[in-house]
């Protein structure tokens, strides 16, 4: 089964640990209330070690989005949070958890993240009495960094936080630095990351906020229920087996009866609305997937030039550049063409599940009717990308030989 999600990112160790955990925390909870912090620290430790400050786990990465403005003071509906349209809507629940103001940006033409110039069209927008803009979520989409260190001089000018979400690039470094090609985060003024499904660190769930300005005072959360984590826990399983007989017929049924027992949910919808931290198993969990990423990130690079080999003189435009594989964590490969829906079902057809792509739509919600605050047509770089977009995978259960498929499917999706 080639699909661009759906436990994609467990290995069969992963899996292992997620059952064992599972147990721990069903028979932990049942006999003490006061739950283990060993490996939540552990990971803490290694987000300082990397990023300095001070660091506050999470259950989500909305979480991180909330506990950042909230700490940072911008919790008015005049405080306008700058951040780009092409994106999930999970930075827009995080925002209004916050009560603070999403104010959309639009991505640079032919590009897939905001630039200086679309911040400032936006700024010129929404900076105006009484409202006021405060900071700017720089998300760097399905790990290609933006331009980084021009934006960190726009937001200095400006007197704004600059936030990088590292969800998609935890890993990747800048590529308009100059030869020192700094770490993304490291000019940020606060980092926040989601290790929730299909994200570079995947965990099932969990976030942080790293403030690099340690003299800030972040709330104090509590757990999120147990049931959740335990839902959580059960993922890699569910999505193991569900990949394991995909081929015989039964991994359909398996997920549609799990989504429908609703043991199984879409990742756009939080369980929680308000910030929780991060429980120690799924912290754990986050710790193993840190090991492996270098490894990860190799194989990626690897996967993404095969297909910028191979993906060439068709009618496919490719978003992941030759110059940007040094530098992107490389989540997902990206290109341009028109009319994606028709090229991914002829893919599904095949076997090749990727109708999963990032983004279907500006602030996007997957099938859920989330009421978001993005106007129709106020962001039409994004609504054109959004509009023309797929995602190839690059995770690691993508072999060469798969990908050889997927290219000459795609290629023969072109020829007819
Ligand atoms: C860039 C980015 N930031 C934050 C989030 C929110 O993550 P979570 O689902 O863990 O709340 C997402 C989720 O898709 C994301 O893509």
């Amino acid at each position: 089964m080639i699909s661009a999600s759906l436990g994609a990112h467990y290995s069969f160790r992963f899996v292992l640990l997620s059952i064992r955990l599972f147990w721990q925390t069903l028979i932990g909870s049942l006999l003490t209330n006061k739950p283990s912090t060993t490996a939540s620290k552990q990971l803490e430790n290694q987000l300082i070690k990397k990023f300095g400050g001070q660091v506050i786990l999470t259950y989500k990465g909305r979480d991180a989005i909330q506990v950042a403005l909230i700490t940072h003071g911008f919790t008015k509906s005049s405080d306008v949070i700058l951040t780009q349209a092409f994106a999930c809507y999970a930075i827009e629940e995080g925002i209004l958890r916050a009560r603070a103001k999403p104010g959309y940006t639009d991505v640079g033409k032919g590009q897939l993240n905001l630039t200086v110039e679309t911040l400032q069209q936006a700024y010129e927008l929404y900076h105006q009495h009484p409202q006021q803009v405060r900071a700017v979520i720089v998300q760097h989409s399905l790990g290609h960094p933006a331009e980084i260190t021009k934006i960190k001089d726009w937001c200095d000018k400006h007197q704004l936080v600059l936030i990088e979400d590292l969800a998609q690039s935890y890993g990747a470094t800048a590529l308009d630095g100059g030869s020192s090609s700094k770490p993304l985060g490291s000019l940020a003024d606060t980092i926040v990351l989601s290790f929730g499904r299909d994200k570079v660190i995947d965990a099932v769930s969990g976030g942080a906020v790293i403030f690099r300005n340690s003299s800030l005072t972040p709330p104090t959360l509590d757990f999120p229920p147990t049931a959740m984590v335990l839902k959580d826990l059960t993922y890699p399983f569910f999505t193991w087996l569900i990949r394991a007989t995909y081929s015989i017929g039964l991994g359909k049924i398996i997920h549609k009866s799990l989504t429908l027992l609703g043991l199984m949910n879409n990742p756009t919808q939080s369980p929680t609305t308000q910030a929780t931290t991060l429980p120690n198993s799924l912290a754990q969990l986050a710790l193993l997937q840190l090991k492996n990423l270098d490894q990860t990130r190799f194989h990626r690079q690897k996967i993404a030039i095969f297909y910028l080999k191979n993906l060439t003189n068709i009618p496919l435009h490719p978003l992941t550049r030759a110059e940007t594989l040094d530098h992107a964590s490389l989540l997902r490969w990206a290109a341009t063409t028109d009319h994606p829906k028709k090229l991914l079902h002829f893919l599904k057809r095949h076997q090749v599940h990727l109708t999963d792509r990032w983004y279907r739509s500006p602030v996007d919600c997957g099938k859920l009717n989330c009421a978001t605050n993005y106007e129709s047509k106020s962001c039409p770089q994004a609504e054109q990308l959004a509009d023309t977009i797929i995602n190839l995978p690059t995770h690691p259960k993508i072999t060469i030989a798969q990908a050889q498929k997927i290219t000459n499917l795609i290629k023969k999706y072109f020829k007819k």
